[in-house]
């Protein structure tokens, strides 16, 4: 059976063990030959710092080797359609891992390729970086049931994974979002009815109130550039800064998944204040991205 990483909430109960995979292969500073002799593309049809190098990272850590391939300088730029790229490089590579647009890419690449395919950021999800940001919090609170998370800001990618985490770890989640930008509402409802502690808001305060982790992420998602000033207007009062911060619990962390914009979605003196874990949570990318390939490959 190939096994493909799309979502969170399939991980099941493969979830929780990942996190400490991860953290395990962290500590060591793991190095291994799991990969040797595989090739995985990565397919990249938006920008990337962290997700496409510490991909790139953890492949070669794992003794594979991968080549990128971006619409620019392939036919993927010219239309040729899906289905039949995931049929030419199931033929030469081991793996996809895919950053893209709408999440039906992805299920196109599932369906006519023979290898795993890797979520790297669609506009619906982003799981990679949202069990790294769990792995994040493990390692200071372990004990993530008794947690609360705020999210403040845009109802995009990040915060539809989040609800998947918050579904399969346990921790409370407020979202605050403007009428407009909210999460999938089909899964919110979803994991509310398996009793998920998921709720939506729309003041920021109340969300962040008491709150041990405070999290937000850019106004405008990659292609939504031209909402830009629309998204601003949109989210005024939506700026994570030291006043809402104080809100939080006494020892509360803020977190971003990063690219950030100061002044924006976040003030600098919070960003680069003592309660911003933003780097470690760019660093542990590499360390759940090991884990999730060795699951991968592992012999089932
Ligand atoms: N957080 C994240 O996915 O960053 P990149 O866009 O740089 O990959
Ligand atoms: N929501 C952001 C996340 C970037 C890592 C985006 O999709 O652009």
């Amino acid at each position: 059976m190939i096994r493909h990483f799309i979502d969170i909430r399939s991980l099941g109960k493969n979830a929780l063990p990942l996190i400490n995979r991860a953290r395990q292969m962290k500590r060591e500073g793991f190095r291994g030959e799991l990969l040797h002799g595989k090739v995985l593309v990565l397919i990249f049809e938006k920008a990337s710092t962290r997700t496409r190098i510490s991909f790139e990272v953890a492949i070669r850590r794992l003794g594979g080797q991968c080549i990128l391939m971006t619409p620019a300088e392939s036919q993927l730029g010219r239309s040729e359609p899906l289905k039949d790229t995931a049929r030419v490089l199931s033929r030469y590579n081991d793996a996809l891992i895919v950053r893209t647009f709408g999440e039906e890419k992805l299920h196109q690449l599932m369906e006519y390729g023979s290898i795993p395919v890797i979520n790297a950021l669609t506009d619906q999800g982003h799981p990679c970086q949202v069990m790294s940001d769990v792995l994040t919090m493990y390692e200071r609170t372990p004990v993530l049931a008794s947690q609360e998370v705020a999210w403040v800001g845009d109802g995009n990618n990040m915060a539809n994974s989040f609800i998947e985490a918050a579904m399969l770890f346990g921790f409370s989640l407020t979202l605050a979002c403007p009428e407009g930008y909210d999460p999938d509402m089909k899964l919110l409802a979803e994991a509310q009815n398996c009793g998920a502690k998921v709720r939506l808001v729309r003041d920021p305060a109340e969300a962040i109130q008491g709150a041990n982790y405070v999290n937000t992420d850019v106004w405008a998602s990659m292609g939504q550039e031209a909402e830009q000033r629309a998204r601003e207007k949109a989210f005024a009062g939506f700026c994570v800064d030291a006043k809402l911060m104080a809100l939080a619990a006494p020892d509360a962390k803020f977190m971003h998944c990063l690219p950030a914009h100061r002044g924006e979605e976040v003030s600098e003196e919070v960003f680069e204040g003592p309660a911003s874990i933003v780097f470690d949570q760019a660093e542990n990318r590499l360390h759940m991205q090991m884990a999730i390939l060795e699951w991968i490959f592992s012999e089932q």
